[in-house]
């Protein structure tokens, strides 16, 4: 299994990184088996798996729950856990236990936040202080969808172009260890990657990151929108629906199950 560590040598080595989003048990040992470098229980869990509008109602429980779920199905796996909206604003000392919760309860190897605001780097520079490793995310922040407006492109502009640039910097003397940057111009991910000793991992950043990250089910085609940035590799979700309505037929039209599904069949069947 990777460690905090050896992303940074991957980086220096020029060897891509490639992560994904698992939710679940089947989810993460199929990353796993996958031979991902890393796995991300992102909290697009609440949109993508608990059917909710954004990611703002996913709580440390929900995060917990599910990542305990994965570490079951990738024990072998660096697995990475978000921390949820509110569970690192308030104070140094929520940030810690609400980021120790997830480390201990959950078995994870690390949590990620978001933003470069000063309470999002004292945030980092806390829980960092606890030993536990932290991945930053810049760019479009999901959790910010409020204050952004929707789900808008960062870094469009001059000031966000480099207010982003100073934020990813400050994420690194913080001492995270990695930082993901999500809908941002290919200019800025190549840029930051440039300037950055500690690896970028993009998703919808351009071509340039030091590796990519994609979530689970937008890579098998079962989420129900496209983003622009992303490639779906299968089309899982049309898939299941029709070995669903297959099943469906069959039960209707009494053709399951049949003799070879029953346990002790009706005599006369002998
Ligand atoms: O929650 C998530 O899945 C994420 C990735 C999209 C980076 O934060």
């Amino acid at each position: 299994m990777h460690n905090s560590r050896t992303f940074g040598k991957m980086k220096k080595q020029g060897e891509k990184i490639v992560m994904v989003t698992a939710y679940d048990y089947p989810s993460g040992k199929y990353a796993q088996q996958g031979e991902v470098d890393a796995i991300l229980v992102g909290d697009s869990l609440g949109m993508v798996v608990l059917g909710y509008q954004n990611t703002l109602s996913v709580t440390v429980d929900d995060i917990i729950h599910h990542s305990k779920a994965v570490r079951r199905g990738a024990d072998s796996t660096f697995v990475i856990a978000d921390m949820p909206y509110m569970s690192f604003h308030f104070n140094n000392e929520e940030t810690k236990r609400n980021a120790g919760r997830i480390i201990v309860e959950a078995g994870v190897n690390a949590v990620k936040l978001e933003g470069g605001k000063p309470n999002r780097i004292e945030a980092i520079k806390a829980i960092v202080d606890c030993e536990i490793p932290v991945v930053g995310h810049l760019g479009l922040t999901p959790q910010s969808i409020n204050s952004f407006g929707g789900y808008v492109v960062q870094g469009k502009n001059e000031a966000q172009f480099s207010e982003i640039i100073r934020q990813a910097e400050l994420i690194q003397q913080a001492g995270a260890f990695m930082l993901v940057l999500e809908a941002i111009p290919e200019k800025l991910g190549k840029e930051i990657t440039a300037m950055l000793d500690i690896p970028t991992i993009g998703i919808g950043a351009g071509r340039f990151t030091d590796g990519q990250v994609l979530v689970y089910h937008d890579i098998l085609g079962m989420a129900d929108l496209k983003p622009k940035f992303v490639k779906q590799y299968a089309s899982l979700g049309q898939d299941i629906s029709g070995y669903i309505k297959n099943y469906t037929r069959e039960v209707k039209s009494r053709l399951f199950p049949d003799k070879e599904h029953v346990y002790i069949p009706l005599e006369e069947d002998n």
